[in-house]
């Protein structure tokens, strides 16, 4: 597959590298791509600005702070047709007033905040609840011994195909349900930044469906 990565730091860059080595095109953008071309060639992958990868990639990987968003979608436009895996998290100390106001906003998840900044493609949300150096270390796993990952998406058959994408790099993907189901591993919630083998991960969201509906 392309896969197009929109910021290339902890999460980008070490995403796209696992990716690249299981055989994938990939591409790491971010404002300044000279600085990512070692990464890039250690791995076989190319550097563009955002707007490149954003027309390279067949699957986007949003790995930058949620405040840019705005001002990025009017660089890179809606994404129309592609699959948007984001793995953002809205931190108001970092992000802003924008963070503050889908938390404050109870009709509103920050993946459906990022959804609606992209209309044109598919969202995914996915690996925004692992911690980088889980992602960079426990990569590459099998069987139970495969830590968890997330996912949610209203795209079903998008959802297939970045847990396939999950499966490749040795994790397991945990099916959470569509995009508003998302808050259950957004910041503050039981299965964020748990870093979780998948049976203690599905132990876990069932304690905390239980305990909601209680
Ligand atoms: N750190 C974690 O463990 C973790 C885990 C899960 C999810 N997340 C979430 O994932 C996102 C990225 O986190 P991170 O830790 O990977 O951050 P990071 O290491 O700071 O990387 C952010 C990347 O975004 C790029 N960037 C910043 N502003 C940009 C812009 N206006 N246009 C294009 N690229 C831009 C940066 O590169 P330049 O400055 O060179 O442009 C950098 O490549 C955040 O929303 C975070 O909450 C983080």
């Amino acid at each position: 597959m392309k896969i197009g990565i929109i910021g290339s730091g902890n999460i980008g860059g070490t995403l796209g590298s696992h990716w690249a080595s299981v055989g994938h095109q990939v591409m790491f953008s971010s404002r300044h791509p000279e600085e990512l071309q070692a990464m890039a060639d250690a791995v076989g992958a190319q550097v563009g600005d955002s707007k490149t990868a954003a027309d390279f990639g067949d699957i986007i990987l949003l790995a930058v702070p949620f405040g840019i968003v705005p001002a990025l979608v009017e660089e890179i436009g809606p994404l129309e047709g592609k699959i948007l895996i984001d793995a953002t998290n809205p931190y108001p100390q970092r992000d802003g007033d924008i963070a503050q106001q889908v938390i404050d906003d109870a009709n509103q998840t920050a993946t459906g905040f990022i959804a609606s900044q992209f209309r044109g493609a598919k969202t995914v949300k996915a690996f925004n609840s692992i911690y980088f150096k889980v992602l960079e270390e426990q990569a590459f796993q099998s069987g139970d011994d495969r830590i968890a990952v997330q996912i949610t998406s209203d795209d079903v058959a998008a959802k297939q195909t970045v847990a396939g994408l999950i499966e490749e790099i040795g994790f397991a993907p945990q099916d959470i349900g569509s995009l508003k189901d998302s808050p259950i591993f957004e910041p503050g919630a039981p299965l964020y930044n748990q870093n979780l083998k998948i049976a203690a991960a599905e132990a876990k969201l069932s304690q905390a469906l239980r305990q909601r509906e209680a």
